[in-house]
Protein backbone atom coordinates (compact mmCIF):
# COMPACT_ATOMS: atom_id res chain seq x y z
CA UNK A 1 0.00 0.00 0.00
CA UNK A 2 1.45 3.60 -1.26
CA UNK A 3 2.69 5.11 2.16
CA UNK A 4 2.92 2.44 4.50
CA UNK A 5 7.02 1.99 3.68
CA UNK A 6 9.29 3.80 5.67
CA UNK A 7 10.61 7.14 3.18
CA UNK A 8 14.39 7.66 3.04
CA UNK A 9 15.23 11.20 1.42
CA UNK A 10 19.11 11.29 0.41
CA UNK A 11 20.57 14.86 -0.37
CA UNK A 12 23.60 16.55 -0.67
CA UNK A 13 22.30 18.97 2.27
CA UNK A 14 20.06 18.33 4.95
CA UNK A 15 17.50 20.87 5.29
CA UNK A 16 18.92 22.58 8.27
CA UNK A 17 21.56 24.93 8.73
CA UNK A 18 23.48 26.30 12.07
CA UNK A 19 22.47 29.64 13.02
CA UNK A 20 23.27 31.86 16.16
CA UNK A 21 20.47 32.93 18.18
CA UNK A 22 21.52 34.71 21.51
CA UNK A 23 24.64 34.38 21.47
CA UNK A 24 23.96 30.18 21.11
CA UNK A 25 24.15 27.97 18.21
CA UNK A 26 21.48 26.23 16.66
CA UNK A 27 19.49 24.75 14.05
CA UNK A 28 17.07 26.48 11.68
CA UNK A 29 15.35 25.01 8.54
CA UNK A 30 16.84 25.97 5.44
CA UNK A 31 14.77 28.12 3.48
CA UNK A 32 14.99 25.98 0.24
CA UNK A 33 12.07 24.58 -1.63
CA UNK A 34 13.03 21.05 -1.01
CA UNK A 35 11.94 20.84 2.33
CA UNK A 36 8.36 22.05 1.95
CA UNK A 37 7.86 19.30 -0.63
CA UNK A 38 9.29 16.96 1.32
CA UNK A 39 8.14 17.52 5.45
CA UNK A 40 4.45 16.65 4.49
CA UNK A 41 5.32 13.26 3.04
CA UNK A 42 7.89 12.52 5.19
CA UNK A 43 5.30 13.24 8.31
CA UNK A 44 2.33 10.48 6.83
CA UNK A 45 5.05 7.52 6.70
CA UNK A 46 6.46 5.27 9.62
CA UNK A 47 10.14 6.29 10.74
CA UNK A 48 11.07 8.55 7.51
CA UNK A 49 14.41 10.17 7.78
CA UNK A 50 16.88 12.23 5.74
CA UNK A 51 20.44 12.11 4.99
CA UNK A 52 22.61 14.69 3.91
CA UNK A 53 25.25 16.98 4.93
CA UNK A 54 25.56 19.66 7.53
CA UNK A 55 27.21 22.19 5.08
CA UNK A 56 30.48 22.34 7.79
CA UNK A 57 33.67 19.88 7.03
CA UNK A 58 34.65 18.17 9.72
CA UNK A 59 32.85 15.91 12.38
CA UNK A 60 29.36 15.55 12.08
CA UNK A 61 26.71 15.35 14.62
CA UNK A 62 25.12 12.12 15.84
CA UNK A 63 21.15 11.70 14.31
CA UNK A 64 18.78 14.24 15.65
CA UNK A 65 15.33 15.31 14.78
CA UNK A 66 14.89 19.02 14.11
CA UNK A 67 10.84 20.42 13.06
CA UNK A 68 9.34 16.52 13.16
CA UNK A 69 11.86 15.89 10.55
CA UNK A 70 14.46 12.64 11.54
CA UNK A 71 17.60 14.05 10.53
CA UNK A 72 20.82 11.37 9.44
CA UNK A 73 24.07 13.32 9.21
CA UNK A 74 26.84 12.18 6.73
CA UNK A 75 30.32 13.26 7.33
CA UNK A 76 32.44 14.82 4.96
CA UNK A 77 36.08 16.37 5.57
CA UNK A 78 37.61 19.51 4.57
CA UNK A 79 39.41 17.20 1.51
CA UNK A 80 35.73 15.38 0.80
CA UNK A 81 34.67 19.10 0.66
CA UNK A 82 37.49 20.05 -1.55
CA UNK A 83 37.46 17.10 -4.11
CA UNK A 84 33.60 15.65 -3.84
CA UNK A 85 31.47 19.08 -3.50
CA UNK A 86 33.80 21.57 -4.55
CA UNK A 87 35.32 19.89 -7.29
CA UNK A 88 33.52 17.05 -9.04
CA UNK A 89 29.91 18.33 -7.92
CA UNK A 90 30.51 22.00 -8.81
CA UNK A 91 33.92 22.05 -10.73
CA UNK A 92 32.87 19.42 -13.56
CA UNK A 93 29.04 18.49 -13.35
CA UNK A 94 27.72 21.86 -12.50
CA UNK A 95 28.96 23.57 -15.17
CA UNK A 96 28.51 20.10 -17.72
CA UNK A 97 24.75 19.93 -16.73
CA UNK A 98 24.13 23.90 -17.68
CA UNK A 99 25.76 23.64 -21.35
CA UNK A 100 29.41 24.06 -20.06
CA UNK A 101 28.79 28.06 -19.81
CA UNK A 102 31.78 27.46 -17.87
CA UNK A 103 34.61 25.04 -18.62
CA UNK A 104 34.29 21.87 -16.52
CA UNK A 105 37.54 20.70 -15.83
CA UNK A 106 38.19 16.85 -15.49
CA UNK A 107 40.40 15.49 -12.59
CA UNK A 108 40.61 11.65 -11.68
CA UNK A 109 41.27 12.46 -8.12
CA UNK A 110 38.04 14.42 -7.95
CA UNK A 111 36.12 11.17 -9.37
CA UNK A 112 37.60 9.71 -6.93
CA UNK A 113 36.23 11.42 -3.82
CA UNK A 114 33.02 11.47 -5.68
CA UNK A 115 32.89 7.26 -5.56
CA UNK A 116 33.72 7.04 -2.10
CA UNK A 117 31.28 10.17 -0.87
CA UNK A 118 28.26 8.39 -2.97
CA UNK A 119 29.40 5.09 -1.05
CA UNK A 120 29.42 6.35 2.14
CA UNK A 121 26.06 8.27 1.62
CA UNK A 122 24.55 4.61 0.21
CA UNK A 123 26.16 2.83 3.47
CA UNK A 124 24.31 5.43 5.48
CA UNK A 125 21.18 4.91 3.87
CA UNK A 126 21.61 1.08 4.02
CA UNK A 127 22.65 1.07 7.92
CA UNK A 128 18.97 2.26 8.66
CA UNK A 129 16.45 1.55 5.68
CA UNK A 130 14.08 -1.45 6.00
CA UNK A 131 14.40 -3.98 3.08
CA UNK A 132 11.63 -2.34 1.19
CA UNK A 133 12.03 0.58 2.00
CA UNK A 134 11.49 3.45 -0.49
CA UNK A 135 14.47 5.91 -1.24
CA UNK A 136 14.56 8.86 -2.87
CA UNK A 137 17.34 10.82 -3.85
CA UNK A 138 18.05 13.99 -4.90
CA UNK A 139 20.48 16.09 -7.48
CA UNK A 140 23.57 15.29 -9.47
CA UNK A 141 25.93 14.97 -6.53
CA UNK A 142 24.43 11.99 -5.80
CA UNK A 143 24.32 10.29 -8.98
CA UNK A 144 26.14 6.90 -8.26
CA UNK A 145 24.08 6.53 -4.99
CA UNK A 146 20.95 4.14 -6.97
CA UNK A 147 23.41 1.78 -8.51
CA UNK A 148 25.04 1.03 -4.68
CA UNK A 149 21.91 1.23 -3.09
CA UNK A 150 20.87 -1.80 -5.84
CA UNK A 151 23.39 -3.39 -5.49
CA UNK A 152 23.32 -4.06 -1.90
CA UNK A 153 19.22 -4.04 -1.51
CA UNK A 154 17.73 -5.12 -4.80
CA UNK A 155 14.29 -4.70 -2.70
CA UNK A 156 14.60 -1.31 -2.54
CA UNK A 157 12.15 0.88 -4.38
CA UNK A 158 14.17 3.98 -5.41
CA UNK A 159 13.84 6.94 -6.77
CA UNK A 160 15.74 9.77 -8.31
CA UNK A 161 15.31 13.38 -8.99
CA UNK A 162 17.02 16.31 -11.19
CA UNK A 163 17.18 19.19 -10.02
CA UNK A 164 19.43 20.92 -12.76
CA UNK A 165 19.29 20.03 -16.90
CA UNK A 166 20.19 16.81 -17.94
CA UNK A 167 22.57 18.12 -20.61
CA UNK A 168 22.56 17.28 -24.39
CA UNK A 169 23.65 14.19 -25.24
CA UNK A 170 26.91 15.22 -27.13
CA UNK A 171 27.79 17.67 -24.56
CA UNK A 172 27.23 14.69 -21.54
CA UNK A 173 29.64 12.55 -23.63
CA UNK A 174 32.92 14.29 -22.76
CA UNK A 175 32.38 12.95 -19.37
CA UNK A 176 35.39 10.69 -19.11
CA UNK A 177 33.21 8.39 -16.46
CA UNK A 178 29.73 8.71 -18.37
CA UNK A 179 28.97 5.25 -18.44
CA UNK A 180 29.81 4.48 -14.78
CA UNK A 181 27.51 7.37 -13.74
CA UNK A 182 24.58 6.19 -16.61
CA UNK A 183 24.67 3.03 -14.99
CA UNK A 184 24.53 3.80 -11.87
CA UNK A 185 21.56 6.12 -12.64
CA UNK A 186 19.72 2.78 -14.00
CA UNK A 187 19.99 1.65 -10.35
CA UNK A 188 17.09 4.02 -9.78
CA UNK A 189 13.25 2.64 -10.48
CA UNK A 190 12.16 6.03 -11.39
CA UNK A 191 14.48 8.57 -12.92
CA UNK A 192 12.37 12.42 -12.48
CA UNK A 193 13.22 15.17 -14.52
CA UNK A 194 12.47 19.18 -14.68
CA UNK A 195 11.68 19.35 -18.51
CA UNK A 196 11.17 16.55 -21.19
CA UNK A 197 14.15 17.61 -22.99
CA UNK A 198 16.10 16.31 -19.82
CA UNK A 199 14.14 13.00 -19.99
CA UNK A 200 14.94 12.87 -23.45
CA UNK A 201 17.99 14.04 -23.48
CA UNK A 202 18.87 10.87 -20.87
CA UNK A 203 17.16 8.35 -22.94
CA UNK A 204 19.43 9.28 -25.88
CA UNK A 205 22.56 8.83 -23.72
CA UNK A 206 21.83 5.23 -22.90
CA UNK A 207 22.76 3.83 -25.92
CA UNK A 208 25.42 5.52 -26.78
CA UNK A 209 27.37 4.32 -23.58
CA UNK A 210 25.98 1.35 -22.65
CA UNK A 211 27.26 -1.58 -24.82
CA UNK A 212 24.08 -3.64 -25.44
CA UNK A 213 26.14 -6.83 -26.51
CA UNK A 214 27.69 -6.78 -22.91
CA UNK A 215 24.60 -5.81 -20.62
CA UNK A 216 20.80 -5.81 -21.99
CA UNK A 217 19.33 -2.76 -22.19
CA UNK A 218 16.26 -1.25 -24.47
CA UNK A 219 14.94 2.53 -24.51
CA UNK A 220 11.58 2.76 -25.02
CA UNK A 221 9.76 5.72 -25.56
CA UNK A 222 9.27 6.35 -22.00
CA UNK A 223 10.61 3.27 -20.21
CA UNK A 224 13.84 1.84 -20.04
CA UNK A 225 14.45 -1.92 -19.96
CA UNK A 226 18.11 -2.62 -18.25
CA UNK A 227 19.04 -6.39 -17.16
CA UNK A 228 15.35 -7.35 -16.39
CA UNK A 229 14.18 -4.50 -14.57
CA UNK A 230 12.20 -1.20 -15.97
CA UNK A 231 13.34 2.31 -15.38
CA UNK A 232 10.91 4.83 -15.68
CA UNK A 233 12.21 7.92 -16.72
CA UNK A 234 9.51 11.58 -16.21
CA UNK A 235 8.86 14.74 -16.99
CA UNK A 236 8.21 15.39 -13.04
CA UNK A 237 8.84 19.77 -12.99
CA UNK A 238 9.09 20.37 -9.19
CA UNK A 239 6.46 23.14 -7.79
CA UNK A 240 6.36 25.72 -4.97
CA UNK A 241 4.40 25.87 -1.89
CA UNK A 242 1.98 28.62 -3.51
CA UNK A 243 -0.38 29.13 -0.36
CA UNK A 244 2.58 29.41 1.85
CA UNK A 245 4.38 32.38 -0.35
CA UNK A 246 0.74 33.98 -1.17
CA UNK A 247 0.07 34.00 2.65
CA UNK A 248 3.40 35.48 3.14
CA UNK A 249 2.82 38.11 1.07
CA UNK A 250 -0.15 39.07 2.16
CA UNK A 251 0.39 39.43 5.99
CA UNK A 252 0.68 43.19 7.26
CA UNK A 253 4.09 42.62 7.89
CA UNK A 254 5.20 42.26 4.06
CA UNK A 255 3.52 45.63 3.64
CA UNK A 256 5.15 47.40 6.38
CA UNK A 257 8.47 45.97 4.87
CA UNK A 258 7.19 46.89 1.08
CA UNK A 259 6.51 50.69 2.58
CA UNK A 260 9.86 50.66 5.11
CA UNK A 261 11.88 49.65 1.49
CA UNK A 262 9.98 52.02 -0.79
CA UNK A 263 10.62 54.97 1.54
CA UNK A 264 13.84 53.87 1.84
CA UNK A 265 14.52 53.57 -1.92
CA UNK A 266 12.67 57.29 -1.99
CA UNK A 267 9.82 56.13 -3.45
CA UNK A 268 10.57 55.34 -6.45
CA UNK A 269 7.91 54.89 -9.80
CA UNK A 270 9.43 51.36 -10.18
CA UNK A 271 11.21 48.77 -8.92
CA UNK A 272 13.24 46.30 -10.51
CA UNK A 273 14.35 43.16 -8.39
CA UNK A 274 16.67 40.08 -9.76
CA UNK A 275 16.96 37.50 -6.77
CA UNK A 276 19.42 34.51 -7.78
CA UNK A 277 22.61 32.85 -5.85
CA UNK A 278 25.63 34.47 -7.21
CA UNK A 279 26.26 31.74 -10.39
CA UNK A 280 27.50 32.30 -13.60
CA UNK A 281 24.52 30.52 -14.56
CA UNK A 282 22.23 32.76 -13.67
CA UNK A 283 22.73 35.63 -16.48
CA UNK A 284 23.29 38.47 -14.15
CA UNK A 285 26.03 40.45 -15.11
CA UNK A 286 24.86 40.32 -18.74
CA UNK A 287 21.23 41.37 -17.12
CA UNK A 288 22.63 44.35 -15.77
CA UNK A 289 24.32 45.46 -18.84
CA UNK A 290 21.14 45.39 -20.58
CA UNK A 291 20.19 47.61 -17.80
CA UNK A 292 22.95 49.84 -18.22
CA UNK A 293 22.19 50.18 -21.79
CA UNK A 294 18.62 51.57 -21.14
CA UNK A 295 19.54 54.24 -18.87
CA UNK A 296 22.37 55.52 -21.56
CA UNK A 297 20.21 55.51 -24.14
CA UNK A 298 17.56 57.47 -21.73
CA UNK A 299 14.41 54.48 -22.73
CA UNK A 300 14.22 54.03 -18.66
CA UNK A 301 15.32 56.86 -16.30
CA UNK A 302 16.92 56.33 -13.14
CA UNK A 303 14.85 59.11 -11.84
CA UNK A 304 11.90 57.10 -11.66
CA UNK A 305 13.02 53.73 -11.45
CA UNK A 306 15.42 51.54 -9.82
CA UNK A 307 16.91 48.20 -9.36
CA UNK A 308 17.61 46.07 -6.80
CA UNK A 309 20.11 43.24 -7.59
CA UNK A 310 20.22 40.35 -4.85
CA UNK A 311 23.08 38.19 -4.84
CA UNK A 312 23.07 35.50 -2.25
CA UNK A 313 26.85 34.57 -1.63
CA UNK A 314 27.13 30.50 -3.34
CA UNK A 315 30.10 28.43 -3.59
CA UNK A 316 33.14 31.72 -3.55
CA UNK A 317 35.87 28.59 -3.50
CA UNK A 318 34.68 27.23 -6.35
CA UNK A 319 36.35 28.18 -10.06
CA UNK A 320 34.74 30.72 -11.78
CA UNK A 321 32.39 32.61 -8.82
CA UNK A 322 34.65 35.01 -7.81
CA UNK A 323 35.43 35.64 -11.37
CA UNK A 324 31.47 36.35 -12.07
CA UNK A 325 31.57 38.35 -8.44
CA UNK A 326 33.86 40.64 -9.94
CA UNK A 327 32.28 40.71 -13.18
CA UNK A 328 29.06 41.57 -11.34
CA UNK A 329 30.38 43.71 -8.90
CA UNK A 330 32.57 46.00 -11.08
CA UNK A 331 28.97 46.32 -13.51
CA UNK A 332 27.25 47.71 -10.42
CA UNK A 333 29.64 50.13 -10.01
CA UNK A 334 29.90 51.21 -13.42
CA UNK A 335 26.12 51.52 -13.46
CA UNK A 336 25.67 53.41 -10.25
CA UNK A 337 29.06 55.87 -11.75
CA UNK A 338 27.34 57.14 -14.94
CA UNK A 339 23.64 57.16 -13.75
CA UNK A 340 23.07 57.16 -9.87
CA UNK A 341 22.87 60.34 -7.64
CA UNK A 342 23.92 60.43 -4.13
CA UNK A 343 20.60 60.08 -3.10
CA UNK A 344 19.49 57.60 -5.70
CA UNK A 345 22.08 55.14 -6.74
CA UNK A 346 20.32 53.66 -9.74
CA UNK A 347 21.11 49.68 -8.85
CA UNK A 348 20.91 48.54 -4.74
CA UNK A 349 23.07 45.22 -5.15
CA UNK A 350 22.78 42.84 -1.21
CA UNK A 351 25.52 40.30 -1.47
CA UNK A 352 23.64 38.60 0.88
CA UNK A 353 20.86 35.94 1.70
CA UNK A 354 17.50 37.48 3.06
CA UNK A 355 14.92 35.78 4.99
CA UNK A 356 11.34 34.76 4.01
CA UNK A 357 10.06 37.68 5.57
CA UNK A 358 12.53 40.30 3.86
CA UNK A 359 12.12 38.27 0.68
CA UNK A 360 8.22 38.88 0.68
CA UNK A 361 8.93 42.29 1.50
CA UNK A 362 11.13 42.53 -1.89
CA UNK A 363 8.88 40.37 -3.95
CA UNK A 364 5.87 42.92 -3.08
CA UNK A 365 7.74 45.95 -3.97
CA UNK A 366 8.80 44.60 -7.59
CA UNK A 367 7.12 46.05 -9.97
CA UNK A 368 8.95 43.91 -12.78
CA UNK A 369 11.41 40.70 -11.74
CA UNK A 370 13.89 39.86 -13.56
CA UNK A 371 15.12 35.94 -14.11
CA UNK A 372 17.23 35.37 -17.09
CA UNK A 373 19.51 32.91 -16.41
CA UNK A 374 21.42 31.11 -18.97
CA UNK A 375 20.23 27.72 -18.01
CA UNK A 376 18.42 26.43 -15.16
CA UNK A 377 17.03 23.32 -13.88
CA UNK A 378 13.54 25.06 -13.23
CA UNK A 379 14.26 28.64 -11.11
CA UNK A 380 11.78 28.71 -8.18
CA UNK A 381 12.37 32.27 -7.69
CA UNK A 382 10.39 32.97 -10.91
CA UNK A 383 7.62 30.52 -9.39
CA UNK A 384 7.77 32.15 -5.89
CA UNK A 385 7.50 35.82 -7.08
CA UNK A 386 3.96 35.49 -9.37
CA UNK A 387 2.57 33.36 -6.35
CA UNK A 388 3.36 36.24 -4.02
CA UNK A 389 1.32 38.62 -6.33
CA UNK A 390 -2.04 38.25 -4.90
CA UNK A 391 -3.53 41.08 -6.32
CA UNK A 392 -2.55 39.91 -10.05
CA UNK A 393 -0.10 43.10 -10.50
CA UNK A 394 3.60 42.81 -11.61
CA UNK A 395 5.60 41.51 -14.87
CA UNK A 396 8.01 38.49 -14.84
CA UNK A 397 10.81 38.82 -17.73
CA UNK A 398 11.57 35.01 -17.81
CA UNK A 399 14.60 33.32 -19.95
CA UNK A 400 13.46 30.91 -22.35
CA UNK A 401 16.56 28.67 -20.66
CA UNK A 402 14.95 28.08 -17.21
CA UNK A 403 12.73 25.20 -16.78
CA UNK A 404 10.11 27.46 -15.55
CA UNK A 405 9.78 28.76 -18.83
CA UNK A 406 7.66 25.54 -19.97
CA UNK A 407 4.51 26.32 -17.63
CA UNK A 408 5.07 29.95 -17.60
CA UNK A 409 3.91 31.32 -20.91
CA UNK A 410 2.57 34.47 -20.40
CA UNK A 411 6.08 35.55 -18.71
CA UNK A 412 7.92 38.06 -21.10
CA UNK A 413 9.68 35.20 -22.09
CA UNK A 414 12.93 36.19 -23.28
CA UNK A 415 16.66 34.67 -24.87
CA UNK A 416 19.10 36.27 -22.32
CA UNK A 417 22.56 36.14 -24.08
CA UNK A 418 20.53 38.51 -26.94
CA UNK A 419 21.58 41.92 -25.20
CA UNK A 420 19.22 43.81 -27.66
CA UNK A 421 16.40 41.07 -26.81
CA UNK A 422 16.79 41.54 -23.07
CA UNK A 423 16.57 45.50 -23.22
CA UNK A 424 13.58 45.27 -25.79
CA UNK A 425 12.03 42.68 -22.66
CA UNK A 426 13.02 44.86 -19.93
CA UNK A 427 11.70 47.86 -21.57
CA UNK A 428 8.69 46.14 -22.68
CA UNK A 429 7.90 45.02 -18.77
CA UNK A 430 8.48 48.52 -16.96
CA UNK A 431 5.58 49.93 -19.38
CA UNK A 432 3.35 47.61 -19.77
CA UNK A 433 -0.44 48.35 -19.20
CA UNK A 434 -1.89 47.05 -15.58
CA UNK A 435 -4.82 45.48 -17.89
CA UNK A 436 -2.02 43.35 -19.26
CA UNK A 437 -0.31 42.97 -16.44
CA UNK A 438 -2.93 41.80 -14.88
CA UNK A 439 -4.40 39.36 -17.88
CA UNK A 440 -0.80 37.92 -17.70
CA UNK A 441 -0.27 37.61 -13.58
CA UNK A 442 -3.55 35.77 -13.40
CA UNK A 443 -3.30 33.20 -16.25
CA UNK A 444 0.70 32.39 -14.50
CA UNK A 445 -0.15 31.77 -11.66
CA UNK A 446 -3.31 29.51 -12.75
CA UNK A 447 -0.31 27.60 -14.20
CA UNK A 448 1.75 26.83 -11.16
CA UNK A 449 -1.07 26.70 -8.34
CA UNK A 450 -2.40 23.47 -8.81
CA UNK A 451 1.05 22.02 -9.12
CA UNK A 452 2.10 22.61 -5.26
CA UNK A 453 5.39 21.25 -4.21
CA UNK A 454 3.60 18.90 -1.64
CA UNK A 455 1.42 17.83 -4.95
CA UNK A 456 4.85 17.39 -7.01
CA UNK A 457 6.12 14.93 -4.29
CA UNK A 458 2.97 12.66 -3.86
CA UNK A 459 3.21 12.82 -7.65
CA UNK A 460 6.90 11.32 -7.82
CA UNK A 461 5.98 8.90 -5.07
CA UNK A 462 3.06 7.48 -6.58
CA UNK A 463 4.63 6.85 -9.90
CA UNK A 464 7.67 5.06 -7.96
CA UNK A 465 5.53 2.72 -5.40
CA UNK A 466 3.42 2.13 -8.59
CA UNK A 467 5.58 -0.37 -10.46
C1 LIG B 1 20.96 24.10 -6.94
C2 LIG B 1 21.17 22.60 -6.88
C3 LIG B 1 20.98 22.06 -5.47
C4 LIG B 1 21.84 22.85 -4.51
C5 LIG B 1 21.52 24.35 -4.61
C6 LIG B 1 22.40 25.22 -3.69
O1 LIG B 1 19.62 24.40 -6.75
O2 LIG B 1 20.30 21.94 -7.80
O3 LIG B 1 21.31 20.70 -5.41
O4 LIG B 1 21.67 22.41 -3.19
O5 LIG B 1 21.73 24.76 -5.94
O6 LIG B 1 23.74 24.98 -3.94
P1 LIG B 1 24.74 24.46 -2.80
O7 LIG B 1 26.00 24.13 -3.52
O8 LIG B 1 24.88 25.60 -1.86
O9 LIG B 1 24.11 23.26 -2.16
Amino acid sequence: MAGSRQLIVVANRLPVRRVTVDGQPQWATSPGGLVSALAPVMSERPESLWVGWTGAAGNAPAPFTHDGINLHPVELSRADVELYYEGFSNGTLWPLYHDAISQPEYHRTWWDTYVKVNRRFADAVLSVADPDAVVWVHDYQLQLVPGMLREASPDLRIGFFFHTPFPARELFLRLPWRSRVVRALLGADLLGFQSEVGAHNFRHVVPRVIDSDDLEVEVGDEDISFVGRTVRTRNLPIGIDFDRFEAGASTPDAADHQAELRAQLNQPRRVLLGVDRLDYTKGIERRLRAYNELLSEDRVSADDTVLIQIAEPSRSNVNGYAEIRGAVEQMVGEINGRHGTMARPAVHYLHRSHSFDELMGFYRLADVMLVTPFRDGMNLVAKEYVATRFDDTGVLVLSEFAGAAHELHDAVLVNPYDIDGLKEAIEYAVFMPMEEQTRRMTAMRTAIETNSSAAWARGFLEILESA
